[in-house]
């Protein structure tokens, strides 16, 4: 399998604090990796580096190959790289179908001619629907974001990321604060969603039975540096993994 993302080095520090500490990821085309580890370990951090919302300190971030490293938001999303983020980032008092409409219209803008109000383009709508489609949310298209259930707005989240059609999706705690219900209900959605649409992704997850049921591959993080990475079955029972978990209990 070919590597989508690749991480060398990877480095940032906040004042003394470091944050990523020379961290060597590798993702392969297709891959459900889970990043994991205690509260402050860098999850967040590193997805920030990736999808250029920090500048890094050193290091080379690759995407197929071609070096992205500090290349600006919009750039790195053009490339295919969408994410969602640990505390909801919604327009909430634009509906379901506007917030979607966003990025489709960003998305395909150039093509076209602003006379029409977008949400009357035949190929927006088609597209902001078929997105909603995907996450279940058709029938609350035009409800406003903020009516929407705390894990509807999670996906509303995941619907926003999908309309940039990545190919590799970074979902920073997709399921925080979910009901146990809803929590099921959009894992399965985020395994449905990119096996059809062939989206790679790499997602952090405090719940433990979640990363090990979906996830393909899982890399660890402690104090900013990969500490373990491997398949699930490896991860469940590794010493320096358990250490770093049980370490945070007070
Ligand atoms: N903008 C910032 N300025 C200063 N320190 C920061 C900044 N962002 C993060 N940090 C610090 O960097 C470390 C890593 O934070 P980060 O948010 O990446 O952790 P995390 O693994 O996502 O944690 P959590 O599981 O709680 O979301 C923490 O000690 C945090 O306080
Ligand atoms: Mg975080």
């Amino acid at each position: 399998m070919a590597i989508i993302l690749e991480t060398k080095q990877l480095t940032k520090s906040f004042g003394e604090l470091r944050a990523v500490d020379q961290i060597n990821l590798s993702v392969e085309e297709g891959e459900i990796r889970a990043i994991i580890g205690p509260n402050g370990a860098g999850k967040t951090t590193l997805f920030n580096l990736i999808s250029g919302r920090l500048p890094i300190d050193s290091g080379q971030i690759l995407f197929r190959g071609k070096d992205i490293t500090n290349l600006p938001v919009h750039k790195i999303l053009r490339y295919g790289i969408s994410r969602s983020f640990q505390i909801t980032n919604i327009f909430p008092k634009l509906t379901v179908f506007e917030n979607v409409m966003i990025p489709v219209v960003s998305r395909i803008g150039k093509s076209l001619n602003f006379i029409t109000p977008a949400k009357k383009i035949p190929k927006v709508n088609e597209e902001v629907y078929k997105v909603l489609e995907s996450i279940g949310l058709t029938e609350k298209a035009y409800l406003p974001a903020t009516a929407l259930s705390h894990g509807d707005q999670k996906r509303l989240e995941m619907a926003i990321a999908l309309a940039n059609q990545p190919t590799l999706m970074l979902l920073d705690e997709p399921t925080a604060g979910m009901s146990p219900e809803d929590t099921a209900q959009t894992v399965e959605l985020i395994k449905k969603v990119c096996q059809e649409l062939a989206i790679t992704i790499v997602f952090t997850e405090h719940d433990m039975e979640i990363v090990f049921s979906i996830s393909d591959r899982i890399s660890v993080l402690h104090q900013g540096r990969i500490i373990a990475e491997g398949k699930p079955q490896d991860i469940r029972y590794n010493e320096r993994v358990i250490e770093a978990y049980l370490g945070e209990v007070p």
